[in-house]
């Protein structure tokens, strides 16, 4: 898949920082809080995790050269005190193999992109030191007008030819949120919860909404076509959304989130290496 453009990603920084900011309002952090950030994109959420633990230590972990070199350049704006709590790693997180590491994971809109969260949600539980905690992000609105919109699109000819398979990364990877607190108590995990938030994005048109997923759901579908097609695919989707939506002008956008929350327990049951 080609990487990500985080130009056409930060479009909308505003309305994607809101669940962040809904996070660090409950997570309190202690002075020396050691914290991954997985799928950390950019690295602004990373550099506020490590303001906020004012001699912690972040690390932020991308895959992504192009998110990262922003990450990298953001970093070398920073303070020498704060650049040097706060650490870049181009890596895979599914390749994460900490052991008691961390006091905090933090992942906001990442782990969707990836499958088998039974292993992701684990090898999370051992990477955190006992007591430690977990808050993660990922957008869960597969069944919103303009993902299922996509989708439908794409499952009819001619586009169906290239992109009759493809699935968004919510309604591919995503469990339902009852399924989440099952996992993680069976993973070992206390204090879970595990619930839904609908944000609601004021909108100027559907092309908006078109542009907004651009740099994320709409990926898999624009990745595998032709780039010749591409405008073609844009237009066609934005005039049903004006369709679905029942306008051309302005309206709120509705986005469905899950936020998954987990602790260590001091004496760990559960998996045991
Ligand atoms: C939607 S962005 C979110 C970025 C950042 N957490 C934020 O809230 O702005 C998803 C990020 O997850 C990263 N990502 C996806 N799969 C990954 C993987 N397997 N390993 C590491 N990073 C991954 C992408 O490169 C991208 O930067």
């Amino acid at each position: 898949m080609p990487d990500w453009n985080p130009e056409l990603y930060h479009r909308f920084a505003s309305y994607r920082a809101e669940p962040v900011t809904m996070i660090l309002a409950r997570l309190q952090l202690g002075p020396r809080e050691e914290i991954v950030d997985l799928g950390c994109g950019t690295g602004e959420h990373t550099v506020e995790l490590a303001r906020r633990t004012v001699n912690g230590h972040v690390v932020g972990i991308d895959s992504s050269p192009a998110m990262l070199e922003r990450a990298i350049k953001l970093r070398n704006t920073l303070d020498p005190e704060l650049r040097q709590r706060v650490e870049f790693r181009l890596a895979d997180f599914r390749t994460l193999n900490a052991d008691r590491e961390y006091t905090i994971v933090f992942s906001n809109a990442a782990l969707q992109w990836v499958s088998d969260h039974r292993a992701a949600f684990a090898a999370i539980f051992r990477a955190l030191r006992e007591g430690g905690r977990m808050a993660v992000q990922m957008p869960a609105n597969e069944n919103e007008t303009a993902q299922l919109t996509m989708r439908r699109m794409a499952a009819e000819p001619p586009w169906s030819a290239t992109l009759g398979a493809v699935r968004t990364p919510s309604d591919e990877n995503v469990l339902p949120a009852a399924e989440y607190a099952c996992l993680l108590h069976d993973i070992g995990f206390e204090q879970v919860s595990c619930f839904y938030h609908i944000f609601r994005h004021p909108m100027a048109n559907p092309a908006e909404v078109v542009e907004f997923c651009r740099s994320t759901s709409l990926r898999r579908f624009l990745d595998r076509l032709p780039a010749a097609q591409h405008s073609e695919f844009i237009s066609e989707l934005t005039r049903r959304l004006e369709g679905a939506y029942g306008t051309t002008g302005p309206f709120t956008f509705t986005f469905r989130r899950l936020f998954l929350w987990g602790r260590r327990p001091v004496t760990t049951r559960g998996l045991e290496s």
